[in-house]
């Protein structure tokens, strides 16, 4: 049975076997909990990245953890919210669908992710907790073993709150 944890916090400082990396297409970086990961994980980070050579909007790529607590960083282009007409909903599915695959093929048993797509992307957050919820309890029902623990973390209060109305009866 795979243990699902709330926190509130910087997804940076978790020691777990991966973080999920809200990205960008192109795995070079940018703002929000992307730059975060970079600052804290250190240049050779990005210099992983230069070799995936991007990453299409709902698939997932692994690199190191580098200087990060966590062992390994998933990374995972979240769709741009265009008012629900252009798949988002499935391509959010698909973020945490394949960071979780990729977990289980490389055999880590904890696994952390940031609210995808929320911040500069404009997802609805009471659209995507539901989609991010649906998605982790689908796939855990699906391979019961697979993993450990799968931690939500909020860095801001409004999806905090969100999850923990749900989560949290
Ligand atoms: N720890 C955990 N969550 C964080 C952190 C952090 N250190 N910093 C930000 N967040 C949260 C935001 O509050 C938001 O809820 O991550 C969520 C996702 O927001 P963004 O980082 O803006 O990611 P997203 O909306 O998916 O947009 C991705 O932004 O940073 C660029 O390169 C990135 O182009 C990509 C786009």
């Amino acid at each position: 049975m795979t243990k699902i944890s709330l926190l509130k916090g910087d997804i940076t400082r978790l020691s777990v076997d991966a973080i999920v990396n809200a990205a960008n297409t192109s795995l070079l970086g940018g703002g929000g909990v992307d730059g975060a990961i970079h600052k804290a994980a250190g240049p050779e980070l990005l210099e992983e990245c230069r070799k995936l050579n991007g990453c299409p909007t709902g698939e997932a790529k692994i690199t190191k953890g580098y200087q990060l607590a966590a062992r390994h960083v998933i990374h995972t282009p979240g769709p741009v919210w265009n008012g629900g007409n252009r798949n988002e909903i499935n391509l959010l599915h698909n973020c945490y669908h394949n960071s979780l695959e990729l977990a289980r093929e490389n055999g880590l048993k904890t696994i952390a992710f940031p609210n995808i797509s929320t911040g500069v992307y404009g997802f609805p957050k009471d659209k995507a907790v539901m989609i991010a919820l649906f998605s982790v309890n689908q796939f855990c029902r699906e391979f019961p073993d697979a993993l450990e623990e799968v931690v939500f973390v909020c860095f801001d209060d409004e999806n905090y709150d969100l999850y923990k109305s749900i989560l949290i009866k």
